[in-house]
C-alpha cells in the first residue's frame, strides 16, 4: 500500500538564490567503450556548463560514474567469456580514461558496483519498503530449469509474432523494431541452456506510478521552460497513464533486494542507477576514502571545507540539480527517479533535464553492434592532442533540438575553416606581430581611437551573451558567439592593418596590438568551457593566470609591460588524406557488417534430375549494353551465346554501368520462354548471385571459355 499524503507534499520552491549546483551526466552502461554520440549528446554539453559555472566561481559538483548492473552487462560478459565483474572493471577503466582524455571534468567518476553504492541503493529501497510505498505483485516469468534461474527478457530468444524473425529477443525484435514481452515469442528458447523455458510464478516489488501520477505531473508542469521534446515525452506517458513498474528483478547481478523473501532478486537497474548520482556524491565528500579508491573513481577534488557535505548537494533547497542525458533516458529522469525521490522525501528534484537528441554518423544511426561509430579511444590514437577539435565539431553540430549528423567532411571543414582560419589565425597574428615588433611585450602608443572604443564596447557584450546561452542550455549558440569574438578580432586587425602602418606610425601600431591582445586575453577566458586544452595553451602563451568569467569583457586584462611567452600554433590544418583514411575505416566496417549480417534464404524443396537438366545454361559474352529508357533498374544486354546473338533485359542497372560489363563472360539460361519487358523481347536470363540485401554479382567462369559452353 502506498502511504497516502506523502507524495502530495511536494514543495516547489522557486529558487531565488542558487547557492550551489549539482550537475549529473548519465552514467554510461559499462558494456563497451564510449563514442562520439555519447560525447555530443551528454558529456560535452555537461562539461561546458560546469566549466562555465566554475569559471564564474560557483560552487558546483559534477557527478558521473559507471552504470555497472543490468542484463546487457551479464550477456556481454558471457559473450566475452569473463565474469560480469571483470567486464565492468575493464570498461570502467576504458570509459573513465576516455572522459579524462577529453577533459570531461567530473569531480568524481564513480561506480555502481562500489560498496557505497550498494549500501546507498539498498537503504533507499528499504526506506520506501518500510513506508509501504511498494506493492507486491506475483507474475509469471520464464524460468530455465536446467540453469535453475529466472530469465530476464533479454535472455530469451524466439520467433517474432509480427515478422517471423526467428532471432527476436524477449524484449524486442531487432528486425521489425517491435517492443515485445518474452511471453509473446513463438518457440521461446533460453540463451543460457538453449532449452525452452517454463513459466513460474514469482513475486516482485512494484512502484505504483499510477497512484503517483498527479504529483509527478504537477512537478513536470512546474517546468514549462524545459525543452519541448522532453515535455512532449512526459506528456505522452501521462496521456497513456503511468503504470506501476517492477523495481526488483529475478537476477543475480546487481544490488541485492534487502528484504525478507527476496532470495535471488536484485534491484531493477533503473532503480539503482540514478541513486548512483547520490552514492558518487557521498564518496566525493568522504574524507576517509582510500587513495586507491580515489584513483579508481577518478576523484581529484578534495572536499572544500568542513561544511562540504554530500547532503548539501541533494537535500538543500538552494541547490540547483541538473541532469544531462540523452533522449532515451527521459522517462527515467523525469518520471521514475523523481517519483522515487518524492516517495523517499527529503531530496531536491531536478531543476532542469536538458536531454539531447541523437547524433548520427555519416547518415546512419550509430551502432555498437554494427561497429558504426567513432570510438573515443580510437580517435585519440589517430588524432593525438586534437581533443578540442572534436569537442568543437560536436558542439557545433550538437543534436540539441533534433537528431544531427556527424560527417568527417564537416569535421575537417570545422577545423580548417573555423578553428584554423578564424580562431587560430587571429591569435597567431596578434602574438607573432607582438613578438616581431615589440619583443612580446604589452605596449601602448597613441590614444585609443573611436574604432578601438567600438571594439571594446562590443567585446564587453560577449561574456553575458555567451553566458546566457550556456545557462539556457543552448551550447551551439554559445559556441557561435565565441567564434564571433575571434571574428571581431580578425576584422579589427584587417581594418587597422598594423603590418602596413608599422613603417609610418609605430605609435598607432602599439595601440592596435594592445587592443588586439586584450581581445586575445578575453578569448582565453571565454573559450575555456568549450576548448579547455586550447584555452590552457593560450593562457600559457599570454602568461595569464587566475582569471575567470567575471573578468571577461574587460579591456585591461593584460597590463602594460607584461611579457608574453612564445607563440605556438593553436590548430593546424587537417589534410584530405587524413579524412579519407577515416572514411575508409567506416567503409571497411560497413562491409564487414554486411558480410556478417547476411541472412541466408531457406532451402527450396527438392527437384529431380530431369527438372534440373531441362534447363539449358550456357556461357555467353556481353557484347552490348545500354540502359532501358525511363527505368532505373533495367539494362538491355546483347549476348553472344555461341548459338546466336540475342537480347536479354536484366534488372542490374543499379549495380553495374553498361561500360563496366561489356566484354564480360556470363552464364545465361537460354531456354527460358521469351518475355516482353518494356516493349523489348527478352530471350533468356543472366544468372546472378544475390545476397539478402539485394547486392548482385555475376555467376561466370573463372577463366575464359568459348561461348556456348554448357553449364551443368
Ligand atoms: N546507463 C544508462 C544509459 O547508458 C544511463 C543511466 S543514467 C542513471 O542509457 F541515471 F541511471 F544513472
Ligand atoms: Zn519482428
Amino acid at each position: 500500500m502506498i502511504a497516502h499524503g506523502r507524495q502530495e507534499i511536494i514543495i516547489h520552491m522557486k529558487i531565488d538564490t542558487v547557492k550551489r549546483y549539482t550537475v549529473t551526466a548519465a552514467l554510461p552502461y559499462t558494456n563497451g567503450p564510449v563514442h562520439i554520440g555519447h560525447l555530443a549528446g551528454v558529456y560535452v554539453p555537461a562539461d561546458i556548463y560546469v566549466r562555465y559555472l566554475r569559471s564564474k566561481g560557483e560552487d558546483v559538483v559534477f557527478i558521473c560514474g559507471s552504470d555497472e548492473h543490468g542484463v546487457p552487462i551479464t550477456l556481454k560478459a558471457k559473450k566475452e567469456g569473463i565474469s560480469p565483474q571483470q567486464l565492468v572493471d575493464k570498461y570502467h577503466k576504458i570509459i573513465g580514461d576516455s572522459f579524462l582524455d577529453f577533459g570531461i571534468s567530473f569531480n568524481i567518476y564513480h561506480r555502481t558496483s562500489s560498496e557505497t553504492h550498494h549500501q546507498t541503493a539498498s537503504d533507499f529501497f528499504k526506506n520506501l519498503y518500510d513506508k509501504g510505498v511498494f506493492t507486491e505483485e506475483e507474475t509469471e516469468q520464464y524460468f530455465d530449469e536446467k540453469a535453475n534461474q529466472f530469465l530476464a527478457d533479454r535472455y530469451i530468444t524466439g520467433t517474432c509474432p509480427h515478422c517471423n524473425n526467428e532471432n527476436a529477443y524477449g524484449d524486442q525484435c531487432e528486425k521489425c523494431g517491435s517492443t515485445l514481452n518474452a511471453t509473446d515469442l513463438i518457440n521461446p528458447k533460453s540463451s543460457l541452456s538453449g532449452e525452452p523455458p517454463v513459466l513460474r510464478r514469482t513475486k516482485n516489488w512494484f512502484l505504483p506510478l499510477d497512484k503517483m501520477q498527479s504529483s509527478i505531473e504537477s512537478y513536470i508542469d512546474s517546468h514549462p521552460e524545459w525543452k519541448p521534446s522532453v515535455l512532449g515525452q512526459c506528456k505522452s506517458w501521462f496521456n497513456t497513464g503511468l503504470q506501476s513498474r517492477a523495481m526488483t528483478r529475478d537476477l543475480d547481478w546487481g544490488v541485492k533486494v534487502p528484504v525478507k523473501d527476496a532470495e535471488g532478486k536484485v534491484l531493477y537497474v533503473w532503480f539503482d542507477a540514478p541513486i548512483g548520482y547520490i552514492s558518487a556524491t557521498k564518496d566525493l565528500f568522504n574524507p576517509e576514502l582510500s587513495e586507491a579508491k580515489k584513483h579508481e573513481y577518478y576523484l581529484d577534488v578534495a572536499p572544500k571545507t568542513d561544511l562540504s557535505r554530500w547532503e548539501n548537494y541533494w537535500q538543500t533547497e538552494s541547490t540547483k540539480l541538473v541532469h544531462f542525458i540523452g533522449k532515451d533516458n527521459i522517462v527515467f529522469h523525469c518520471i521514475i527517479f523523481p517519483a522515487m525521490l518524492m516517495a523517499h522525501g527529503g531530496f531536491i528534484l531536478a531543476d532542469h533535464v536538458p536531454a539531447n537528441e541523437f547524433l548520427n554518423l555519416e547518415g546512419d544511426k550509430i551502432s555498437t553492434s554494427r561497429n558504426w561509430a567513432v570510438w573515443l579511444h580510437e580517435y585519440l590514437v589517430d588524432f593525438p592532442n586534437k581533443q578540442d577539435v572534436l569537442r568543437y565539431a560536436l558542439t557545433a553540430t550538437a543534436p540539441e533540438t533534433k537528431d544531427n549528423d556527424f560527417t568527417w567532411k564537416d569535421f575537417q571543414a570545422r577545423n580548417n575553416n573555423e578553428l584554423v582560419a578564424i580562431l587560430g589565425n587571429f591569435v597567431n597574428r596578434v602574438l607573432v606581430l607582438s613578438h616581431k615588433y615589440f619583443d612580446g611585450k604589452v605596449v601602448m602608443g597613441s590614444a585609443f581611437t573611436e574604432a578601438d572604443s567600438l571594439v571594446f564596447d562590443e567585446l564587453k557584450s560577449y561574456p553575458k551573451k555567451i553566458g546566457e546561452a550556456i545557462e539556457n542550455y543552448r551550447f551551439r549558440e554559445a559556441l557561435a558567439e565565441l567564434m564571433n569574438v575571434a571574428r571581431l578580432g580578425n576584422k579589427y586587425l584587417a581594418d587597422a592593418e598594423p603590418w602596413k602602418l608599422i613603417k609610418t606610425d609605430e605609435q598607432r601600431v602599439k595601440t592596435i596590438l594592445h587592443v588586439a591582445l586584450q581581445i586575445t586575453a578575453n578569448v582565453a577566458i571565454l573559450s575555456a568551457p568549450f576548448l579547455p586544452f586550447t584555452a590552457d595553451k593560450l593562457a600559457k602563451m599570454l602568461d595569464l593566470n587566475g582569471l575567470g568569467w567575471n573578468d571577461a569583457g574587460r579591456s585591461d586584462l593584460l597590463p602594460l609591460g607584461h611579457q608574453l611567452n612564445e607563440a605556438e600554433l593553436l590548430f593546424d590544418k587537417i589534410e584530405d588524406g587524413i579524412i579519407e583514411t577515416q572514411m575508409q575505416k567506416l567503409m571497411d566496417s560497413k562491409e564487414a557488417n554486411q558480410l556478417a549480417q547476411t541472412t541466408v534464404a531457406e532451402a527450396k524443396t527438392n527437384i529431380n534430375y530431369d527438372q534440373f537438366s531441362a534447363m539449358d545454361i550456357r556461357v555467353g559474352t556481353i557484347i552490348g549494353a545500354e540502359k532501358v529508357a525511363k527505368t532505373k533498374k533495367l539494362l538491355k544486354l546483347t549476348i553472344d551465346t555461341g548459338i546466336d546473338q540475342r537480347t536479354v533485359v536484366s534488372g542490374i542497372a543499379e549495380y553495374f554501368t553498361p561500360e563496366a560489363i561489356v566484354g564480360h563472360q556470363v552464364s545465361i539460361l537460354v531456354n527460358l520462354e521469351p518475355r516482353e519487358i518494356k516493349g523489348i523481347l527478352s530471350q533468356g536470363m543472366i544468372l546472378m548471385a544475390e545476397n539478402s540485401d539485394g547486392k548482385l554479382n555475376f555467376v561466370r567462369p573463372t577463366q575464359a571459355i568459348s561461348n556456348g559452353s554448357v553449364i551443368a
